[in-house]
């Protein structure tokens, strides 16, 4: 079977691209999958270090793409897992050392030997977003329960539609924080479906083990943890219920009726 791409993208920097792709990786190699991972930040690599790897990095991409190593060398092997692999982004190149007929090509060299091929976009729309998007047979938008956030995941989903061939697009919220929710301070889960409509495959909730375990470079553990493995079960076709939505809608049902009388 051929393996599946998966692109991370955004739109606005920063909501929790490179924690979603690292932390996605790393459950779904605990789930047994073959997993690797692509860091598409050209000139501004992150992945290697919230999975653990930058000390272990001779090549990256641009060295794959100019012809100085073959892709194999430029893999790097996770410590944790027997078949967990990242391809690091070069840290001094600009990224249109990259083209999406490079992207392509990689990801078509992976499919045989990989079940997931994840890759971690940089903000934005620009040169680096198009490259992470070219080999994609699917995109998770990650989104922040805020009103930018969505705004900009609803020109993402807007410029992805119109591609020549659509690309199916699902929907991760992170950082959402069900006590604001509650009291109506953010966006709740149905809100930003509403906004988007498009189909949600993951929620993680705001923890404060994500930067901890972001900088030792190991798997989140605690809540988030559980929702990136829930977020794992269902990209690999399992039925899994969302917990944190029932809880908010739920809430949000109880609130509107009692505002309303
Ligand atoms: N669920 C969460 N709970 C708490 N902190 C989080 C959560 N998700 C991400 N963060 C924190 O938010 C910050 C930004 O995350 P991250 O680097 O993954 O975003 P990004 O979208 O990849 O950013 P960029 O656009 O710069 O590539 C990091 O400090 C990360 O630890
Ligand atoms: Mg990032």
């Amino acid at each position: 079977m051929s393996g599946r791409v998966i692109t991370v993208t955004s739109g606005k920097g920063g909501v929790g691209k490179t924690t979603t792709t690292a932390n996605l990786a790393m459950a779904l190699a605990s789930l047994e999958k073959r997993i690797i991972a692509i860091d598409a930040d050209i000139g501004l690599r992150n992945l290697d270090l919230v999975m653990g790897l930058e000390n272990r990095i001779v090549y990256d991409l641009v060295d794959v793409v100019e012809g100085r190593c073959t892709l194999r060398q430029a893999m790097v092997k996770h410590k944790g897992y027997p078949y967990l692999y990242l391809i690091p982004a070069s840290q001094t190149r600009d990224k249109t050392a990259i083209t999406p007929q490079n992207m392509r090509a990689v990801a078509m060299e992976l499919k045989d030997s990989y079940d997931f091929i994840l890759v971690d976009s940089p903000a934005g729309i620009e040169w680096g977003f198009k490259n992470a998007i070219a080999p994609a047979d699917e995109v998770l938008i990650v989104t922040n329960p805020d009103v930018s956030a969505v705004r900009d995941a609803d020109r993402i989903i807007g410029l992805i539609e119109t591609h020549d061939v659509p690309i199916p697009v699902r929907l991760v919220i992170n950082r959402l924080k069900s006590g604001m929710v509650r009291k109506g301070e953010m966006l709740s889960v149905d809100d930003i479906i509403g906004l988007l409509s498009i189909r949600l495959v993951g929620v993680i909730p705001e923890d404060e083990n994500v930067l901890r375990s972001s900088n030792q470079g190991v798997a989140v553990a605690g809540p988030a943890g559980q929702a990136f493995l829930n977020l794992a079960r269902r990209l690999d076709g399992e039925q899994v219920p969302f917990q944190s939505l029932e809880i908010t809608s739920l809430m949000d049902r109880f609130r509107r009726l009692f505002n309303n009388r």
